[in-house]
């Protein structure tokens, strides 16, 4: 029943689900960085102010004390990682901080930076009860034209890389920042994923399902 909840939500909005049998994709293996120097040049370059020294960002509080504005990126996707590096710097994704980070940057440099913090290990933790942020990731809601995520983002919202495409991982993630980045989706503040995919996907959501969502996926 899952299997066909999942054809029909896929259907309802015409989109691709990657092949989950091409791991290992020819673009995450080009840009193989080495994460020994990297953690280095992570520190010339000041990331760990904001994203942590290991990448999870758990003791990074914004201006007024709360933590989850600054994503984790242990134990993200490299691929997806320098994608982010390249959009920030062309304006694809827009954001004032990391506009500055990323135009001082090659790609040789952010490499190596990003294969240090995604072989991070992810010390994420539970953050609230979410049955509703279940059932909409993992099955969607076909009547309203919404996807079920695992189809892209995997069955433990753990990413992968098929092909050419990086979909992330957000198993973990901090919740507000994972809402925020759906109520930008859906509001078009940001749009850099392939197709628009993203876009599409969040036009449906309420802010309840959103805050559902970040719930569900920050406690994976
Ligand atoms: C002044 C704070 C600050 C510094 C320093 C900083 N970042 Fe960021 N970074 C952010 C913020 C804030 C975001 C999230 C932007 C948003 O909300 O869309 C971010 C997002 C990212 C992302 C996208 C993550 C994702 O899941 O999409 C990557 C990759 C990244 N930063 C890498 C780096 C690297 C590499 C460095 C060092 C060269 C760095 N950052 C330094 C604030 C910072
Ligand atoms: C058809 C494939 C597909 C589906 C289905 C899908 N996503 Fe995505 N998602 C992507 C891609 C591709 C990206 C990366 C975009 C980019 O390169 O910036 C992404 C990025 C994201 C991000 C940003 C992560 C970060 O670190 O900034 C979040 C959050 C997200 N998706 C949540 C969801 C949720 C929640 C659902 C289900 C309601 C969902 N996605 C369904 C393809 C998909």
């Amino acid at each position: 029943m899952r299997l066909q909840t999942l054809i029909m939500a896929a259907l309802a909005v015409t989109l691709t689900a990657p092949v989950f049998a091409q791991q290992g994709s020819r673009s995450a293996a080009a840009f193989k960085g080495d994460p020994v120097a990297g953690k280095l040049k992570a520190e010339d370059e000041r990331c760990q102010e904001c994203h942590g020294h290991d990448g999870n960002a758990n003791d990074i509080e914004d201006g007024i004390g709360n933590i989850g504005k600054f994503p984790r990126l242990a134990g993200q996707l490299p691929a997806y990682l320098l994608k982010q590096i390249r959009d920030f710097r062309s304006g694809a994704r827009q954001n004032d901080s990391m506009f500055i980070m990323a135009r001082s940057l090659n790609d040789r440099d952010a490499a190596d930076i990003l294969a240090y913090f995604a072989s991070q290990n992810v010390v994420g933790e539970k953050d609230g009860e979410a049955e509703h942020g279940r059932r909409l990731f993992t099955q969607g809601d076909a009547a309203r034209g919404i996807p079920a995520c695992v189809g892209c983002h995997g069955e433990a919202g753990q990413g992968q890389q098929a092909g050419d495409a990086a979909y992330p991982r957000l198993a973990g993630q901090h919740r507000r920042y994972v809402a925020k980045q759906l109520t930008e989706w859906r509001t078009g503040e940001r749009k850099n994923s392939q197709g628009g995919v993203m876009n599409a996907i969040t036009r449906q959501l309420s802010d309840k399902d959103i805050d559902q969502l970040a719930a569900y996926v920050a406690g994976l």
